[in-house]
């Protein structure tokens, strides 16, 4: 069994990694920027990746690092990417553990508009290559769009009273816990470079995704389609984010949908 940091181990992705790590007999240390109680058995250090604090303590002593730590801020990913494998490789980690997006260099990134429409694609590109030439031992594994990402942009889109939709995009969208699972097998395995891409089980439209959400919570909108336009875009239309081969996930937005609904309503999470 080995000792493992989690990086954005409170995050979407990461709050899924650390019990099956748990659970799989590991040491598990998280890296946080807030004190918390958390999950009992886990070794939780306070630190701030991107401005390089606590890391290399964080690091020390682990065998291998998984990072699903994340920012909304591209500058701090890169910094976050850059300060970790600095210290993972002082600390001699043996598998450093990455997690990317599906398509991430099919969707060409070249102009002002696909900067802004689909910057992130290329933000990934970057990180993935700083991992892999980092010097350690390392796996990357690309996810299509996490539930929980998507409800929370879903969420914004309809407070507005006509929801725009990007016409022909289309997603495959995972449950992140279903995500860590692969993460969590990867982490017990060897460094295997690029692991393959994972993706959920159905594809969805923009507007099936908004529908689908605005049906579960029983509201009204009227949506108008939005051409995006751009290189970055029309590869999207054309499928790029989609992994349709590797469709291993097994819950649907539709299930996923109505059990945080129901789990709202019971009062374990926030309201719809
Ligand atoms: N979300 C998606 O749909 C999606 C899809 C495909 C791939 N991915 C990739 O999967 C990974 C995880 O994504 P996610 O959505 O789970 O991320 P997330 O929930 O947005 O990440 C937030 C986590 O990152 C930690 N964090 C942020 N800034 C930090 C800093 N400066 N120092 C230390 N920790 C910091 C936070 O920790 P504290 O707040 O506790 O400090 C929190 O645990 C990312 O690499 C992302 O690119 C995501």
């Amino acid at each position: 069994m080995a000792t493992i940091l989690v990086t954005g181990g409170t995050g979407r992705l990461g709050r899924h990694v650390v019990p099956l790590l748990r659970t799989a007999g590991h040491q598990v240390r998280v890296l946080t920027r807030h004190t918390t109680d958390g999950e009992s058995g886990v070794d939780y250090r306070l630190g701030d990746i991107a401005r390089d604090e606590g890391v290399a303590a964080a690091v020390e002593g682990a065998e291998i690092v998984v990072h699903c730590a994340a920012s909304t801020k591209f500058a701090e990913n890169r910094a976050m990417v850059r300060n970790l494998v600095e210290r993972a490789s002082v600390a001699q980690v043996r598998h450093l553990i990455g997690v990317s997006v599906v398509g991430a260099d099919r969707v060409p990134v070249r102009s002002r508009i696909d900067r802004m429409t689909s910057g992130y694609f290329a933000l990934m590109v970057e990180v993935e290559r700083m991992i892999a030439q980092a010097g350690i031992p390392w796996t990357t594994l690309r996810a299509t769009q996490f539930f929980d990402a998507c409800l929370l942009v879903v969420r914004m889109m309809v407070k507005l009273p006509v929801i725009p939709v990007a016409s022909g995009y289309r997603f495959q969208p995972i449950d992140a816990a279903e995500v860590a699972e692969r993460l969590a097998v990867l982490a017990a395995g060897p460094p295997v470079g690029p692991a393959g891409e994972v993706a959920g089980p159905r594809v969805y439209t923009m507007k099936e995704l908004v529908r689908g959400y605005l049906e579960a919570t029983h509201r009204r909108r009227l949506t108008l389609p939005l051409r995006i336009p751009g290189g970055a875009a029309r590869a999207i239309r054309g499928g790029a984010i989609l992994a349709p081969g590797q469709a291993g996930g097994r819950r649907t937005w539709e299930e996923f949908l109505a059990e945080t609904l129901a789990a709202a309503e019971a009062g374990r999470s926030h309201a719809l």
